[in-house]
């Protein structure tokens, strides 16, 4: 198994949105964090042999993570197709063997057959107008395909998954801050770097 900061290296490569929507909060993860993230999935067991689904794949950084840890297959879902054309030349980039397979759909709508994958996920935080919730709708999908999934979401968002996990089925089982270090990409942004803070939870949900 590479360490993590190996990991860390490969993901580098993967590079951003080459037209990033405000609206569907287009940010790529940042390699360091989604390096932690699968490495810590894989020290449990939640990637080797697995279906790993990447929930807003974007440039498909988590998807990509996964496949560089020995998954049976990996999934990355997004709603807007340049993301996915990214999210393919980014494939090309890191170079994995692993399938992976790239669909263009709601993620909200759940458009797999499938009741024990393993979900890692970004999900919109639901920060820009008219898009509140949104990482709601991303737990529901990870509810009604996953036994485990991985989420990230903003600072304080303890009570509400843990509530949201309790009347689903899903128990949190493990839960990290993680901190979002983000390059200026839209023109509103005033700094060339910001710091969100956020956090990330483990959730096992009942088959
Ligand atoms: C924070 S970004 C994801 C970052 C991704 N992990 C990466 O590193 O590129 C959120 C992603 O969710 C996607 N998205 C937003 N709403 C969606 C929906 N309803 N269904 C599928 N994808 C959606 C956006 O297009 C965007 O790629």
């Amino acid at each position: 198994m590479s360490t993590k900061r190996q990991l860390a290296q490969q993901l580098g490569v993967v590079g951003g949105f080459d037209d990033p929507t405000v609206e569907l909060e287009q940010y790529r993860t940042p390699p360091d964090l989604a390096a932690h993230l699968v490495h810590v999935a894989d020290l449990q067991g939640d990637i080797d042999g697995r279906t790993v689904l990447d929930l807003g794949a974007g440039t498909g950084m988590l998807a990509l993570g996964a496949a560089l840890r020995g998954p049976e297959r990996a999934i990355g879902i997004d709603i807007d197709r340049g993301a996915l054309q990214t999210a393919r030349r980014n494939e090309r980039r890191v170079g994995t063997t692993t399938d992976i397979g790239w669909i263009h759909a709601d993620a909200t709508r759940a458009p797999l057959c499938i009741d024990d994958a393993v979900v890692l996920m970004n999900p919109p935080f639901g920060a820009q107008d008219g898009n509140a919730h949104a990482d709601r709708a991303f737990l529901k999908t990870a509810s009604e395909v996953a036994s485990v999934s991985y989420s990230i979401h903003n600072s304080d968002s303890q009570a509400f998954v843990d509530a949201f996990a309790g009347d689903n089925g899903g128990e949190v089982t493990r839960a990290f801050r993680a901190e979002l270090d983000l390059d200026r990409q839209f023109e509103f942004h005033s700094e060339n770097r910001r710091v969100v803070d956020a956090e990330v939870f483990r959730i096992e949900w009942d088959r």
